[in-house]
Order: structure tokens, then sequence, then C-alpha cells
């Protein structure tokens, strides 16, 4: 694969986690970077040398020793950002949401495609290989149906003072499309679509921002996913939480980049070996240098041999109960910038060839979007929307 020259539009904080992400991977060379705020140029270009910098986005699209440009500015200027790049010639790489409205996300997959452009978004946990796991439970159909899911994410704000973008609606798109669209996602991808969703907001009245958000999705295949979302805590008291049940297990990840994930199933020996064996080594080629072990695992056998349990009417075979935990390797920083540096390879990789499979796409950003925007618009009415 030939070095692709990389920019990046919008040198906040997030920034700096890709350039650090980008550093020192073989084919890919962070170039120049553009920027309204003469502060956040300088800043950037003494932490990121060498390094063109820009005030003007058009200098930076038409900079030739660019290849691919990365929007990370707020939310609101995804969209038009993103066509500037497009329509300069240069592949795309958008921080999430990537757009406010879903069909922006469309027009833009449709533009890059019709001009053998390629395009990519920052949805970092489907790197993750923990989700990856859930992915494969659930694709497998290990466990029987999946009964239900929810998030408990206690965010930190402390770096989001009143003034921020992040609490302006017209710039963020609220807190279901800023931040709530990576575990829609997620839940699109493990459950398939959605079939309506329902939210509630919660404003913090001193400031009049909304700070909390409490929404369920139900899914075509039945299965309801609750989530909670509140931008309270201190950074370091932070707690997430992504749960998901079905029939004959319950898994839990720990943390808003999961470095741990439990996993207490019923199971019959064939079942046992896979996820003390095989499943491993399937997992590991996810993310790539992020290895996954089993931290503990303890099986208790139900019987001699089978035993037949019942459970929503229907009776199943299993010999054991197990209890495993997975680890990753590495700490959530490392996993974090190994998640972004994934998905720009992806990209890289899809440039030198147009036929290459890509696991995470704009279209799923689309449909995460749609349901994002569902649900605000649910906590506006107070009323549930539904999917055709
Ligand atoms: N994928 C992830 O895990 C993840 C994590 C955090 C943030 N993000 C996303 O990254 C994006 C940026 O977030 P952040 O926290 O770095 O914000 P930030 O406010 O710290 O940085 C945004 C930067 O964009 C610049 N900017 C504003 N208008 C611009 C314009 N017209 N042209 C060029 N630059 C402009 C600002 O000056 C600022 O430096 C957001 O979309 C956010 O959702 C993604």
């Amino acid at each position: 694969m030939a070095e692709l020259g990389i920019g990046i539009i919008g040198l906040g904080r997030f920034s700096r986690v890709i350039a650090q992400a980008l550093s020192d991977t073989a084919g890919l060379r962070l170039v120049a970077a553009a920027d309204v705020s003469a502060e956040q140029r300088a800043a950037f270009a003494s932490e990121f040398p060498p390094l063109k910098v820009y005030e003007k986005i058009d200098a930076l699209v038409a900079d030739p020793a660019v290849d691919v440009i990365i929007v990370a500015a707020p939310p609101y200027l995804h969209a038009e950002l993103g066509r500037k790049v497009l329509a300069g010639g240069k592949h795309l790489f958008l921080e999430k949401p990537g757009a406010l409205e879903p069909q922006d996300l469309a027009e833009l997959a449709r533009f890059a495609k019709a001009h053998g452009l390629r395009t990519g978004i920052d949805f970092v946990m489907r790197r993750n290989p923990l989700y990856f796991l859930l992915h494969t439970f659930a694709e497998k159909g290990l466990f029987g149906l999946p009964e239900r899911a929810y998030l408990e994410n206690y965010a930190h704000d402390d770096h989001l003072l009143p003034g921020h973008w992040f609490w302006d609606r017209e710039k963020s798109g609220g807190i279901w499309i800023e931040h709530g669209v990576h575990f829609l996602d997620i839940a699109n991808w493990l459950l398939g679509p959605a079939e309506w969703a329902w939210a509630s907001d919660f404003v913090r009245p001193e400031q009049n921002l909304v700070e909390r958000v409490v929404g369920t999705v139900r899914h075509k295949n039945g299965c309801p996913v609750s989530y909670y979302h509140g931008f309270t805590k201190p950074e370091p008291f932070e707690h997430t939480v992504f749960n998901l049940v079905w029939e004959r297990a319950y898994a839990a990840l720990d943390g808003w980049i999961p470095v741990r994930l439990t996993l207490d199933a019923l199971v019959t020996p064939e079942i046992e070996d896979y996820l003390t064996g095989k499943i491993l080594a399937e997992t590991r080629d996810w993310l790539p240098d992020i290895g996954v072990k089993i931290e503990e695992c303890t099986v208790e056998l139900l019987g001699r041999g089978e035993v037949m349990l019942r459970g929503r009417g229907n009776t199943f075979k299993v010999t054991a109960r197990l209890k495993i935990s997975y680890a990753l390797e590495a700490d959530r920083w490392t996993v974090y910038r190994a998640s972004v540096r994934r998905g720009l390879l992806e990209l890289a990789a899809a440039v030198g060839n147009p036929a290459r499979h890509q696991a995470v796409t704009l279209s799923d950003a689309e449909a995460a979007l749609q349901v994002a925007a569902a649900l605000t618009e649910s906590a506006a009415s107070g009323r549930p929307v539904l999917f055709t």
C-alpha cells in the first residue's frame, strides 16, 4: 500500500487522539491540518511537527500532498465540510456523528461513490474486540433469542463548560446525536433495525441545558434496548456499562472504551469449548496489536451429563453454567487509539482497492443517526416514533 497523506480539519481535543493514533502508522502520514482558530493551529503545530497548518479549509483540500481528510470539527459542520472534501477530490473520514441529518450522510455516500472516492466514519466501539465477541455470540445464535439490552452511561462533563457547543442542540444535535450514535450503531449491528423509539430529556435548571436523556428502542427482532446518558460526572468517576441478555446468557461490558467483558451462560460442551478456545483466535484479528485473553473462567456442572432446563416455554439441553471474563491486553487509551487507527487503515485499504469490504460505512452512520434523530424527536413530542 502506497503511503497516504492525511489532513485533519478541526484541531480540538479529539484531534490529539487521532494524531497520536496516526503516529508511526505504516502507510499513513499526517501531513496537514486546518482550523479556524489561530490558537488551536499554533498549539497543534507545536505538538505534531512537521506539519502544514492552514486557516482556510479550501487550502487544505487543494494541498496535493493530502489524500484523505478527517473532519473533526463540531457536528453541525460535518456535512458541509464533508461536501467540500469530496468536491475537492479527497477521500473522507468523518468523526461521529458525521452530520446532523441522516439524508446528508446518504448524499455524501452517493457523491463519493459517483466520484470514485472512499469514505469512513469513526465508530470506535465497532473496532473493539469485546463488542466483536458480542457480535459473534449474536451472529452464531449461541444463547438463543436476544431478550434485552441496556446501557448505563454516567459520562464526564468536567470539560464541557456552559457555552460549549456540546450543549447547543443546533451545533451538536443533542446528546442522542452527538454521543448516542456510538451505542445506537452497536445495537443496530447486534440486533438489526429498529421498530420504534421513545425518549425523554432532563434539563439542568440553573443552566437550562439538557444534561441527561433516557430512551428505549424496540428492535424489529423483538429486543428492547434502554439507554441512559448523563453528562454529570468528573472524569475519574465516570462509569459506563452495556448489558446484553439472551435466553441463556448475561453479558456485561465494562467501560466507555471497554477492556473487560463478563459472560454468564448456560452451555453445551461444544459451546464451552468454543468460548474458551477458538473464539479467541477469531477475535484476535479484529483489532490488530490488541490481544484478548481469558481472565477468569469457572464451570459449574449442572448434573451428570446433559440436563433439561425450561425457559420461555422452551426446553433445552445444557451441561454447565460457564462464567468467563475476557480482557483486552492493553489499557483503554491504547485501545482507543488502536480503534481510531483501525478505522483509518480500513479506509486506506479501500483507497488502494475499491472492491475491498469496509466493516463500518456511512450507511451504518446514517442508520444510527436515524435512530438518534427519532429519539430526539420523541423527547420533544413526548410520543414514540415508529420506523417504517
Ligand atoms: N470518535 C470518538 O470517540 C470521538 C470522541 C470525542 C469527540 N469526537 C468527535 O470529534 C469532533 C470534535 O470534538 P472535539 O471534542 O475535538 O471538539 P473541540 O471543540 O475540542 O474541537 C473542535 C475544533 O474544531 C474547530 N473548528 C470549529 N469550526 C471550524 C471550521 N469551520 N473549520 C475548521 N475548524 C473548525 C475549533 O476551532 C476546534 O479547534 C466531534 O464531532 C465529536 O463528536 C469523537
